[in-house]
């Protein structure tokens, strides 16, 4: 396995792997794996010739005051992890590489916005973090040029941003996406669950527990006139409980599969919750077919 930092470098990679006519399969890190993102590589090794996984903080995506500093650089036990499943190539440029301009007072840089989703839920809490989650995929997908890309359920607002500006700017790239993988006792596996303690750990199992008992009491709800009120008065409801067991719930809401509020007869769900475990932000998701 090869480790690059270069732009210069993966262009040349990728032009003769090209060449030689095999398929890229691609999967976008901040790093400090777990089996959440081996599974992601597992996905893009059964499909692809050569697998590339890129591993980058990307600052553009971080707010004021949010983790990037602290966020956990690990690229040595990243990379033995990788070699071991038989990744063939690790990208890990500087922040300098990717961006210039950035710290250097430079002029401000293009950016990738996809309206609407952009700015709801995730985007209304981090103001700014899916132009820079779109804007870093979009130059790596320029740089690696994929024939697939995949990317995980657990950060599901984030998957719809990267399918629509994939679509709508025409990038010639698959998009596929893997179950969120969870720990056993159920809490969705994430970088950021590092910053819990044993004991918030065990906590943080509840957000799980919560998303399948809405799950179970949609399934058997009789669907009828009252639907959103009923979604209502369970959202509330659930909020109440986990607040009581000591989370801070920032949102925890039914929408549809596109992220649209349902209306009637919604087929396709899906239930989002963000919820402050200490100072914590924690992520989670469950579909719904109907
Ligand atoms: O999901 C992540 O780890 C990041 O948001 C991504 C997609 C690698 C972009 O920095």
């Amino acid at each position: 396995m090869q480790i690059i930092h270069t732009i210069s470098e993966i262009r040349e990679r990728v032009a003769a792997y090209k060449q030689a006519g095999k398929t890229i399969g691609f999967v976008p890190t901040m790093g400090n794996l777990h089996q959440g993102h081996i599974q992601l590589v597992r996905m893009a090794l059964s499909c692809s010739d050569i697998v590339i996984c890129s591993i980058f903080v990307n600052p553009l995506q971080f707010g004021e005051g949010e983790d990037f500093e602290q966020y956990p650089r690990t690229l040595d036990a990243d990379a033995e992890q990788l070699e071991q499943i038989g990744c063939d190539i690790v990208f890990a440029p500087s922040v300098d590489e990717m961006y210039p301009d950035l710290f250097g007072g430079g002029c401000d840089q293009s950016q990738v916005f996809v309206p609407d989703i952009s700015n709801i839920l995730e985007g209304a809490a981090r103001p700014g973090h899916f132009i820079g989650v779109a804007t870093i995929v979009a130059k790596l997908f320029n740089m690696v040029l994929p024939d697939k890309a995949v990317f995980g359920e657990k950060d599901y607002q984030q998957l719809q941003v990267i399918k629509r500006f994939v679509e709508e700017l025409c990038f010639p790239v698959e998009i596929l996406s893997h179950p969120i993988v969870r720990e056993s006792n159920g809490l969705a596996m994430s970088s950021r669950n590092g910053y819990l303690s044993e004991e918030q750990r065990q906590q943080a199992s509840a957000l799980y527990k919560t998303l399948c008992s809405l799950k179970k009491q949609i399934t058997n709800h009789s669907h009828s006139d009252n639907e959103l009120e009923f979604f209502a008065q369970i959202e509330q409801e659930s909020i109440r409980q986990l607040n009581a067991q000591g989370f801070k719930t920032d949102y925890l809401t039914i929408r549809n599969s596109d992220l649209s509020i349902p209306t009637k007869n919604n087929k396709h769900l899906v239930i989002l919750v963000t919820a402050y475990l200490g100072s914590t932000r924690l992520l989670d998701n469950i579909q719904i077919s109907l």
